[in-house]
């Protein structure tokens, strides 16, 4: 099984996004070798949900609130989220930490409140361009996810990690290249790490400027379970490609 997870940003309107749910959502795939799931804005995720309800895709947030209701304006829990019939969260995506300032401690707080509401965390954790060029590279990912998964009782849990090596997301414009043997790399690094904190399986995804060209090159590796996409998911054309590319290959 691998995963397509497609993170919509805040690229799209409202129409733009049911739209392009509504034409997603049509498109069957095979669901024994693939799982799908669309991350639109909060603005546009329950909209979305009612879209996807008689189809095997899911839907996911962007991010989430730790605290669960109540007074805070501009917030919006996973809670209710779950609610609202999302599967999945992104938490700590590094556009959220290096944007927006998400500390490990809010990271960790987001990833317990998903857990404890039900959905399921994808965990993103990616170096940044200075740490790679300090030779920090395994120091930061260590710590990000000795932050969030230290002193958590992971026993039955269901979480997911998102690879994302800020340097290599398309929209941060370096022109440098994770490529599939490097991903592969990390992957198994990655995993030995998790096993640390839980005998669990940990799906790990590598996200960071793939589209239909590349997709396949990552995903023949079995450590990589499979992709976290966003500029070349924010299209109809484009998303479909990497659909009918995975929906063609041998895995
Ligand atoms: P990208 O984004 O596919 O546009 O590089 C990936 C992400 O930021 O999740």
């Amino acid at each position: 099984m691998k995963y397509l997870f497609a993170n919509w940003k805040m690229y799209l309107n409202h129409a733009e996004t049911l739209e392009l749910a509504q034409e997603i959502c049509a498109k069957p795939y095979q669901t024994e070798r693939l799982s799908i799931a669309v991350f639109p804005t909060m603005l546009s995720a329950a909209a979305v949900v009612s879209i996807a309800e008689n189809s095997p895709y899911q839907v996911g947030a962007q991010n989430c609130a730790w605290v669960p209701q109540g007074a805070y304006t501009g917030a919006v829990s996973a809670v209710l989220l779950k609610d609202a019939g999302c599967t999945y969260v992104l938490i700590g995506h590094s556009e959220r930490r290096h944007v927006f300032g998400e500390s490990d401690t809010d990271v960790k707080k987001k990833f317990e409140a998903a857990l404890g509401a039900g959905l399921v965390p994808v965990l993103c954790i990616g170096e940044t361009q200075a740490d790679k060029e300090d030779g920090k590279s395994q120091y930061r990912l260590k710590k990000q996810i000795m932050k969030v998964l230290e002193g958590l009782d992971l026993k039955g849990r269901t979480f997911i990690i998102a690879y994302e090596p800020v340097w290599a997301i398309s929209a941060n414009r370096t022109g440098l290249i994770c490529t599939p043997a490097d991903a592969d790399d990390v992957h198994g690094w990655i995993r030995d790490e998790i096993r640390e904190y839980t005998d669990e399986i940990v799906p790990i995804l590598y996200g960071g400027s793939v589209d239909a060209t590349n997709v396949l090159s990552y995903l023949s590796y079995p450590t990589i379970d499979g992709v976290l996409v966003g500029n070349a998911s924010r299209k109809f054309d484009t998303f479909a490609a990497l659909i009918d590319t995975i929906g063609h290959s041998e895995f």
